[in-house]
């Protein structure tokens, strides 16, 4: 249905697995979008990503047009029992701190993790999708999932799943 929007690759990661499965991603995807960026989630990054917080000086007032013409991938890996890497944790806490809807918002999800770490296995990523989920915004295509205790490649499994959900978004 897009004609070719911006795609917003938004990562966490400790180790830059997850790093480099989005720029593996990224490699694919580049025809099937206008412009890709990849930003490395840190402190000064909340829900104001999406597009909260532009020029309204409120975070609760998103403009209900802020996101449109943009396609969201986020890619966490999981850290500290089934949480998000310190490098995620003010993007998520932003989901309470700065409450916005966000049902202009349509994303992908790419969940890195380790089987071995049983219940917790690939959680950092779904803590995100759930808040995604609660402020509206819709899930496209099916979930990446990589399991650093498989011996399948982050990067080589990321492009397989890229041309997927390409067709997915469309
Ligand atoms: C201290 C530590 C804690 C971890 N906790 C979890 C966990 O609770 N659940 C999980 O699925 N993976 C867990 N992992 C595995 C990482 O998420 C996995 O290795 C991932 O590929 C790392 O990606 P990154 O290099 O992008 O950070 C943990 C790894 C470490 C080193």
């Amino acid at each position: 249905m897009s004609t070719s929007p911006q795609l917003h690759i938004l990562v966490g990661t400790t180790g830059d697995t997850a790093l480099h499965a989005a720029q593996a991603a990224a490699k694919v995807l580049d025809g099937y979008f206008a412009s890709i960026v990849i930003t490395l989630l840190g402190e000064a990054h909340g829900i104001g990503l999406f597009g909260s917080g532009s020029d309204s000086g409120s975070p609760n007032r998103v403009p209900a047009e802020a996101g449109i013409g943009k396609a969201y991938i986020v890619c966490s890996s999981t850290y500290g029992h089934g949480n998000v890497p310190d490098n995620a944790q003010a993007f998520l806490a932003s989901f309470d701190l700065e409450p916005a809807y966000l049902g202009h918002v349509r994303y992908g999800l790419m969940a890195l993790g380790d089987s071995s770490y049983g219940e917790t296995y690939g959680a950092g990523a779904r803590l995100i999708d759930a808040k995604l989920q609660d402020v509206g915004a819709q899930r496209v295509g099916d979930i990446f999932e990589h399991d650093a205790a498989s011996d399948v490649d982050a990067d080589e499994a990321a492009a397989l799943w890229a041309t997927t959900w390409a067709s997915a978004w469309q």
